[in-house]
């Protein structure tokens, strides 16, 4: 007879318990509804709550808050990372703030469009957009450029429309996670982006902003220092005082482990965030607004992925509770990350191993495998927290349709996209 696995300890995400609260209400309230499972949950309230504490921390360094701009004050601005949460009813909140949104794809610049963003309030990143932008003749976007010969396709254009540019800097603190030896693909390297800010200087065009991403999660603040400092001696280099210093995003996510239970944000203080930014925009003479793009630090939280046990089985000592969704589908960060998975009910039953698998014929397709009450069966529903970035955009359909999300907001809980039906995902074969 095997021997039954050992039982790891419980993680502890931290979250306090009306986060939780607040999750299963909703979730009740999006059942009342008869939401079909697998669906999503996003609401507005969490993201407002980290820009809030964002905007106090940046304020209390020094900045002013764009709304007010008073002139002797540098001012900061979020922009959505509209990649991380492509989600209709978030960009309209968004935009009812009068904020303003990034951008790194021809359908993401149309759903920006198409919501009505201005031109001013959208801003454009991402390799190779030489292959799509010249097909939108919009005056006054803010276009960051990534590389020399995108820079050359798209000079004529930046000028004849008025584009607020940018450059986007590969500097050596930027490299492929997986690989560290080597850098990522995006930018223009030190010595390119000298050449390239010269070029747009001589050709006269509006370049005003300078621009880095590092990459997600980044654990320190240190990091963030070394780069600006880097940035300004390039801009030093090409002679240029850029008005813009556009940090990206990267902010690391919370409640949320790595797959070694390490914390991401461990490391990293939101008020020492701000005070070095105040201190390194000392090294631009005439910078006038601190630009943010974070994705998953303002949205992770803002969401929550509601599955159904379709099944239970049990054998070498392992519970296994087959749902209608898992990673596959709808949670591929949990390829890398551990996030809360709570029972919707109150469970009575003592804790057993278990993993939660998805629907798809693929022994990978796991959200979690830890310790759940034995009372679970086929019927209940789970929670999967910090399901709000980097979910959505990664969804497949793989076997199955996409789910179905519910949009929360000060007006309450309403449905936002239909699950996909059979007719619609058979129906792309034309
Ligand atoms: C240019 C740019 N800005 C912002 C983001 C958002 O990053 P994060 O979700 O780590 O804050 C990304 C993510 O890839 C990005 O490429």
């Amino acid at each position: 007879m095997s021997k039954a696995p050992k039982q790891p300890a419980p993680l502890a995400f931290g979250h306090p318990p009306e986060t939780i609260e607040f999750w299963k209400r909703l979730a009740r309230e999006a059942l009342s509804l008869s939401t079909p499972t697998p669906f999503y949950i996003c609401s507005a309230l969490p993201i407002a709550e980290r820009i809030a504490e964002l905007d106090a921390a940046l304020v209390a360094a020094g900045f002013a808050q764009k709304a007010k701009n008073p002139k002797q004050k540098i001012s900061f601005q979020h922009w959505l990372s509209c990649k991380t949460q492509p989600v209709a009813p978030l960009l309209r909140w968004w935009r009812s703030q009068d904020r303003p949104i990034e951008v790194v794809s021809e359908f993401e610049l149309r759903a920006a469009l198409a919501e009505g963003f201005a031109p001013e309030n959208i801003l454009i990143n991402g390799p190779a957009k030489h292959r799509w932008l010249p097909r939108f003749e919009q005056r006054g976007l803010s276009v960051n450029f990534d590389s020399p010969a995108e820079l050359a396709a798209l000079l004529p254009l930046a000028k004849a429309l008025d584009w607020r540019c940018g450059v986007r800097i590969l500097t050596p603190e930027e490299f492929d996670p997986e690989n560290p030896q080597f850098p990522t693909q995006f930018g223009f390297t030190p010595d390119e982006a000298v050449i390239a800010l010269k070029k747009l200087l001589r050709a006269k065009v509006r370049i005003e902003t300078v621009h880095f991403h590092l990459r997600t999660n980044i654990p320190s603040v240190a990091i963030y220092e070394r780069t600006i400092g880097e940035v300004a001696a390039i801009c030093r280099a090409a002679k240029f005082s850029p008005r813009h210093l556009d940090i990206g995003g990267g902010l690391p996510v919370r409640h949320v482990l790595s797959r070694s239970s390490k914390v991401y944000d461990g490391e990293f203080g939101l008020r020492s965030f701000a005070r070095m930014l105040r201190q390194s925009a000392k090294l631009f003479p005439d910078l006038r607004e601190v630009w943010l793009e974070n994705g998953r630090f303002i949205s992770a939280s803002s969401g929550v992925l509601v599955v159904k046990i379709l099944d239970v089985k049990e054998r070498g000592g392992l519970r296994q509770l087959i749902c209608d969704s898992g990673r596959t589908m709808n949670a591929m960060t949990s390829l890398w990350e551990q996030h809360e998975l709570l029972p919707l009910a109150a469970q009575s039953g003592k804790p057993a191993l278990t993993t939660v698998y998805g629907p798809t014929c693929m022994a990978f397709d796991q959200l979690a495998r830890i310790p759940l009450p034995r009372s679970l069966r086929a019927g209940d529903h789970l929670l999967w927290l910090e399901a709000g970035a980097y979910h959505i955009p990664w969804e497949m359909r793989f076997s199955h349709g996409h789910a179905a999300v519910v949009w929360h907001d000060g007006n309450g809980l309403r449905h936002a996209r239909e699950q996909q039906s059979f007719e619609n995902w058979w129906g792309q074969w034309g």
